[in-house]
């Protein structure tokens, strides 16, 4: 699919920091301090930080209402509350002002075991609460292997989305993982994420309408670097990047926000 530059330039670049189960309540203080000097003269860029549950708290209370930093969570229940042991609500994240919530990442689905309808019910509790969803997709290596990753991409948004308003669509963000790239240091290359994006963005169209599926912020992640961010976020239908390693370390994750920024 080709798109003109105005309408690529629609969409605000997001960079988002995935820190799965690492990073303390002191490493996450320490982090801000520098990051927030590296990325002081960065503008344009919405930058997103999604630490575990106990460093929300943490984090809100740091960020103080920035606009320039974003808090995200890394999951959520869709129940509104109850007797769900070990889980958390939307409207507890709402209560520290997160604003977005990773759902369906790939590593929910394979070691948690869960599927696009449950991600589905999830997708509409946040969307209900006021939280911005970022929904991840991607193929497994196999998959890939066997010819296979535009079905499963299909068959992974259609299940996830299910439901959606085009209106809810717009305050969503799609996060293209191909698993076999996460967390391996090998990336997707240019064109073959730009092929899946592509896609992506016609699944959202045949969701949706062209309009709205124009306007989505679909991301890319796995191995995404300082050293690969530019090349990849300078694909058309790129508009930002979800970043597990390299968001842990302060310079590293604000040269892929520069990069971003570019
Ligand atoms: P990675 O993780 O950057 O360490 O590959 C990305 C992710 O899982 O979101």
């Amino acid at each position: 699919m080709v798109h003109t530059q105005q309408i690529t330039n629609m969409r605000k670049k997001i960079i988002a920091a995935n820190w799965k189960m690492n990073m303390t309540i002191g490493e996450t203080e320490s982090f801000l301090e520098d990051f927030r000097m590296e990325i002081e003269d960065v503008n344009g860029v919405e930058i997103l930080i999604a630490p575990p549950f106990t460093s929300l708290a943490k984090l809100s209370e740091l960020l103080g209402g920035s606009q320039k930093v974003r808090l995200g969570a890394q999951n959520m229940y869709f129940e509104a509350a109850g007797a769900y042991t070990g889980e958390i609500s939307a409207a507890m994240l709402r209560e520290l002002f997160v604003r977005y919530v990773i759902l369906g990442h790939s590593e929910r689905r394979q070691i948690f075991g869960e599927s696009d309808a449950l991600i589905n019910k999830k997708v509409h509790a946040a969307l209900t609460s006021e939280l911005r969803p970022i929904l991840c997709v991607g193929e497994t290596l196999a998959e890939r292997d066997a010819g296979k990753e535009k079905e499963v991409l299909e068959t992974q948004l259609k299940g996830s989305l299910a439901g959606i308003t085009a209106e809810q669509m717009l305050d969503t963000v799609v996060a293209y993982e191909p698993v076999w790239a996460i967390g391996t240091g090998r990336n997707a290359s240019p064109e073959q994420a730009q092929d899946a994006h592509a896609h992506v963005r016609a699944v959202l169209t045949s969701l949706t309408n062209a309009e709205t599926a124009d306007k989505v912020r679909i991301q890319y992640g796995g191995s995404v670097k300082p050293a690969n961010a530019t090349v990849l976020l300078g694909q058309p239908d790129i508009d930002g990047a979800l970043v597990g390693g390299a968001s842990m370390e302060p310079r590293s994750f604000a040269e892929i926000v520069k990069a971003a920024a570019k």
